[in-house]
């Protein structure tokens, strides 16, 4: 459904031009539910801009469905359904009519949009809601309105763009149980860029894009499974004094160790023929506490790029 290959887009700043996406490859297969995980700037809607034909691409190709999208723009466009970062509603209009506007642009018939439109609603859970102006909806509201607009013209690809930034926990959830929903009781293939752990980790495949390139492509499963078996997790009082024992003692955990956000010590278990039982026993300081578990995404972020993604959001920000 999508082919990227030596993707790149440079933009002319004022210090000269800067690669925002640098030369990736990627595919996408019918059906298949893919996400682009990466933090802040790492060009997740840049190579979005790519892909609807909102930018052309400084090098590379883009193909959807067999189409390139920088000679066939339109035939792409209509295979699209776009969830931009920024919300696009108009918030003076209904939802209906947001609807209609969208459905009559894409030259809709009456009675198709109708029917789309309101089977939609009923899935998105929006359809006691059809006539009230969209100022009046809640941000999780808006965000499933503007799914059901993307999915009025029927796309065989739905893209999302950090779908729940900005959203509170609960309505994050909501809004994912909607998506989720929609899927099932419609055939497509979703991408989805999120800097949220939780989001890519229920996908199909996930890359991890990190200043403009792709440094890891997998599954969920097989990405944290490449890591090896255990993190342990310590808490102690010398904290920095045990960070500089691992390191010197271990220089492989150089790309693991880092400190949680309660201030205890994650990192890869080294192994070296001992359980993570025996090595803590023979670590000289005293443990507060320690447990094991498997590696997660943000394990699997933080060795591919040197840095740590937030697990859980607290940013209400667009752009
Ligand atoms: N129009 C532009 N002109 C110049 N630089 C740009 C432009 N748009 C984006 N950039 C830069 O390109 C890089 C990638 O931006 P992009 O918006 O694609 O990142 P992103 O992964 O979507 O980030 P976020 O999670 O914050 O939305 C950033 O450094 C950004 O500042
Ligand atoms: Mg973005």
């Amino acid at each position: 459904m999508v082919d990227a290959e030596n993707l790149v887009k440079v933009y002319s700043t004022r210090a000269g031009p800067r690669a925002a996406v640098d030369g990736i490859s990627f595919k996408v297969g019918e059906g298949e539910f893919f996400s682009f995980l990466g933090p802040n700037g790492a060009g997740k809607s840049t190579t979005i801009g790519m892909m609807v034909a909102l930018l052309a691409p400084t090098a590379g190709r883009i193909k959807i469905d067999n189409l390139d999208v920088v000679r066939f723009p339109h035939e792409v466009r209509q295979r699209i359904g776009i969830i931009f970062q920024d919300p696009s509603l108009d918030d003076r209009l209904t939802a209906w009519e947001n609807l209609e506007f969208h459905g009559r642009l894409y030259g809709i018939s009456k009675e198709v949009r109708k029917k789309r439109a309101n089977f939609l609603m009923e899935v998105m859970g929006l359809a006691d809601r059809r006539d009230d102006l969209v100022r009046t909806f809640s941000g999780g509201m808006k965000r499933r309105l503007e799914i059901v607009r993307g999915l009025v013209h029927a796309p065989r690809l739905l893209i999302l763009d950090e779908p729940t930034l900005g959203l509170d926990p609960h309505s994050r959830r909501n809004v994912w149980e909607y998506i989720h929903t929609v899927r099932k009781k419609v055939q497509m293939t979703v991408f989805l860029t999120t800097h949220y752990l939780e989001e890519a980790d229920g996908s199909d495949r996930v890359a991890i894009i990190n200043q403009g390139q792709i440094v890891a492509m997998d599954t969920p499963d097989r990405l944290k499974k490449s890591l090896g078996p255990e993190v342990l997790n310590l808490h102690v009082s010398e904290k920095g004094q045990l960070k500089k024992f691992l390191l010197e003692r271990y220089p492989s955990l150089t790309s693991s160790l880092r400190e949680e956000e309660d201030g205890s010590l994650s990192f890869l278990f080294p192994g070296e023929g001992k359980s993570p039982w025996e090595f803590l026993k023979a670590l000289p300081f005293a443990i507060r506490e320690a447990s094991v578990r498997r590696p997660n995404l943000d394990d699997v972020f933080i060795r591919y790029t040197g840095t740590g993604l937030k697990s859980t959001p607290n940013d209400s920000r667009g752009g």
